[in-house]
């Protein structure tokens, strides 16, 4: 099935990483049905919708019709059979859990048409571990976002090998249709290409940090002034969810054995205080706003 055949798309998970993509969609002219099944969530997602368009129409980044358009494409709903039933491509953004991800794409291969593509928005789970629940092998592969979705435009599409060449394409296709630019991975690997760059830096900043060569502010100053990056690792990591990292780099050492995917003391004790990051109002920083 070719990219202009895909009209419809589901996002399985209304978090941080599935309303924006779905709100993207939805900018870009897809008919999108959003879906969770934490009611919360979900109301909190509607919530980020209904404030964030009428500030990009002030802001004069969109005009009022379009803004219109994106909320009337984009719809809520906790029921995944609304959602997914008459999807052409579902995009699954639930919790990094394979055995959750590994239930939900059994019953969404029960639900959707046959045509329908799945993927997930997964960081670290290859669509391979997947894959066999499901009866269209052909059709199942990774689609990674970056976060903020609204914003970042890099989509990576990894191959499995189960993938096939047209479903890559049509997904390729689908990523500029939503004004990403998408990079293609022939073969899965660990973390992708982003995630293994980004582990190389934060990994080394952690070690700096717990020597005490320097303050997490120090270090993320250097990395933006000297590398250029738009924000330095702890910063970064209160974005994208201190918990995530903890759980990533535990379930990894805990599949390898490698100390050095251990997460440190100190990410082990932001984990168990619960200072997530922007999400629970202090990480690395305090959010005052939470
Ligand atoms: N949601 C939506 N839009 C947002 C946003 C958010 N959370 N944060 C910022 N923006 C938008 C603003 O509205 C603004 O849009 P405009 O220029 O069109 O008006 C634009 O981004 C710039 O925002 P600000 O001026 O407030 O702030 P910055 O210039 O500091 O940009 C940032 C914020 C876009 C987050 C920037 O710091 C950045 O790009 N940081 C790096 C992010 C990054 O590295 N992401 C990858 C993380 S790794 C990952 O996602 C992998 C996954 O597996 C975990």
């Amino acid at each position: 099935m070719g990219a202009h055949e895909i009209r419809k798309i589901c996002i399985v998970g209304a978090g941080n990483m599935g309303h924006q993509i779905a709100l993207s969609g939805a900018l870009a002219g897809f008919q999108v049905k959003c879906t969770d099944v934490n009611e919360e969530v979900l109301q909190k997602a509607e919530q980020f919708v209904t404030t964030y368009l009428p500030q990009r129409v002030s802001k004069g980044k969109l005009t009022q019709a379009q803004a219109d358009v994106a909320r009337a494409n984009l719809t809520f709903t906790n029921h995944l059979s609304e959602a997914a039933s008459d999807a052409d491509l579902v995009i699954e953004a639930i919790i990094e859990r394979l055995d959750i991800k590994r239930k939900l794409f059994a019953e969404l291969d029960r639900l959707c048409p046959s045509h329908t593509i799945l993927t997930t928005n997964s960081s670290y789970i290859v669509s391979s571990k997947i894959v066999d629940v499901t009866n269209r092998p052909e059709k199942v592969c990774n689609l990674h976002f970056f976060n903020p979705a609204l914003v970042m435009k890099l989509v990576e599409v990894v191959k499995g090998p189960h993938t096939s060449e047209e479903t890559a394409q049509t997904l390729m296709d689908v990523c500029v249709g939503m004004g990403k630019t998408p990079v293609l991975l022939k073969q899965e690997i660990y973390g992708f290409l982003v995630n293994r760059m980004l582990a190389a830096i934060k990994n080394e900043s952690i070690y700096l940090l717990d020597m005490g060569i320097a303050g997490h502010e120090e270090i993320d100053t250097a990395v933006t002034l000297a590398l250029g990056h738009p924000m330095g690792p702890f910063r970064l990591m209160d974005l994208t969810g201190i918990d995530l990292t903890y759980i990533v780099g535990m379930e990894r050492f805990q599949e390898t054995g490698d100390p050095i995917y251990r997460p440190s003391p100190t990410i082990s004790e932001k984990f168990a205080k619960k200072e997530y990051g922007r999400k629970t109002g202090k990480g690395f920083y305090e959010y005052p706003e939470k």
